[in-house]
């Protein structure tokens, strides 16, 4: 895991951070994933009257990415705003994440308190794909 790359992503989650649209459950999230050659794409939690229809950052993020034109990465940060549980992807990001990066590198936080690192491979372990 390269720090600099974790250190650059955890800056870009941080500044789309106060994006998040979280009225119903007012836990904010933002993420920001490198592509293999180096550039960031951001996203946030963006949420819904209809609750399903949220949309966690860590997929508005890679879908940002994918429809620019990305489709392999190296790491992903996702940081909350320190209210509540640790950000930890839900299964259906994890297996959205599976699609494009099996190898894909994770960084956990809570507004920083402290980095949890996880690959993906450990967090779905027997992916189906
Ligand atoms: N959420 C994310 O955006 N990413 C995560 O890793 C965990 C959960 C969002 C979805 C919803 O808007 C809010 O957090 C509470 O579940």
């Amino acid at each position: 895991m390269d720090k600099k790359e974790e250190e650059k992503l955890l800056r870009e989650a941080e500044k789309v951070l106060p994006r998040a649209y979280a009225p119903y459950s007012n836990y904010r999230v933002a993420a920001a994933i490198s592509t293999e050659d180096g550039k960031i794409f951001t996203g946030v939690n963006v949420e819904n009257a209809s609750y399903g229809l949220t949309i966690c950052a860590e997929r508005a993020a890679l879908f940002a990415a994918v429809s620019a034109g990305y489709r392999s990465f190296s790491h992903l940060v996702i940081l909350s705003d320190g209210n509540g549980t640790v950000p930890y992807p839900c299964g259906a990001c994890r297996q959205v994440l599976m699609e494009f990066s099996p190898d894909l590198g994770i960084t956990v936080t809570r507004d920083k308190d402290r980095l949890i690192r996880i690959s993906l491979r450990e967090l779905l372990p027997y992916a189906f794909g």
